[in-house]
């Protein structure tokens, strides 16, 4: 994977243990920058350190439990402040075959994952990025944040409440300096992308998305979104009347069956 030019020093990236953020992480890796990997399979956080460290970076893992907010804060309040956060953990799910609805305790753990732990990251980190003068904040979002998916409706609500405080957050933090950036990617290649129902079209491998994900981060784009039809596709569901928008999701596969 081609390596960043001149990477932040400190970054820490969540889900590391997972497809996009081990390859985040990989693509990151290089001498003179610090590591901060968060996963809860320890086991995999390990060989992936291993693999960073070959590369000339330092690293420093944990698997603290990220859904409490006491435990959070105190991890987060003892960092050396990090140039760069990638929040990038989350989790997919959709109704159950035969069931309209999803299981609601599946579904308040990914609206925990995916919308509340972000915004309680930035939370803590976004007033010292602040008082320092610098630092960028990412969050991982999705092409579903553009209109809701029927077949992963509770998902779709995650992602596009991120990508809302996302665009939000970087009017407030830019005259501290401090960037942000959305990410949105289409169909990556990972246990999660496999679990998901539906036709997954121009999936991407999780190394060639780590390097479109850094090429935005690098320049703070405002929305790193791609690959670009689909991105285009998904923006178009969002501008189009509903009622259209809802009969080509059907007929693209994409409606209320699982
Ligand atoms: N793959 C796609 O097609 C796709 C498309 C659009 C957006 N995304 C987004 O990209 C991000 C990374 O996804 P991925 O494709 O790399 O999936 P993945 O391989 O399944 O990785 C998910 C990561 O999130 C972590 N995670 C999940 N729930 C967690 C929790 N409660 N606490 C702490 N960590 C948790 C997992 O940790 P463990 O491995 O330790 O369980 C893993 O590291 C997600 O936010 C996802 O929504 C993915």
């Amino acid at each position: 994977m081609r390596r960043v030019a001149r990477p932040p020093a400190r970054i820490l990236i969540t889900g590391a243990s997972g497809a996009i953020g081990a390859a985040l992480a990989q693509a990151y890796a290089a001498k003179g920058v610090h590591l901060v990997l968060h996963g809860r399979r320890f086991e995999a956080l390990e060989a992936l350190a291993e693999a960073c460290r070959t590369h000339g970076a330092t690293v420093e893992l944990s698997s603290i439990e990220l859904t409490d907010d006491e435990a959070l804060h105190a991890w987060l309040d003892d960092l050396t402040l990090p140039d760069l956060v990638i929040a990038n953990a989350g989790q997919n799910h959709h109704a159950a075959q035969g069931e309209l609805m999803e299981e609601w305790d599946a579904t308040q753990r990914l609206l925990a994952i995916n919308l509340h732990v972000p915004m309680a990251m930035a939370q803590r980190l976004a007033p010292r990025m602040a008082a320092r003068g610098h630092g960028q904040l990412v969050f991982v979002s999705s092409l579903a944040a553009w209109h809701g998916l029927p077949l992963t409706p509770s998902y779709s609500a995650s992602k596009a409440g991120i990508k809302a405080y996302a665009e939000a957050l970087r009017g407030r933090l830019a005259p501290q300096g401090v960037g942000v950036s959305v990410v949105m990617p289409g169909y990556v290649s990972s246990p999660m992308c496999t679990a998901m129902p539906g036709p997954k079209p121009w999936e991407l491998s999780p190394e060639l998305a780590a390097r479109r994900i850094v090429r935005g981060i690098a320049r703070n784009r405002a929305r790193i979104s791609f690959p670009f039809p689909l991105n285009v596709g998904c923006w178009w569901l969002a501008v189009l009347p509903a009622g259209v928008s809802q009969r080509l999701l059907a007929w693209m596969g994409y409606g209320g069956e699982s």
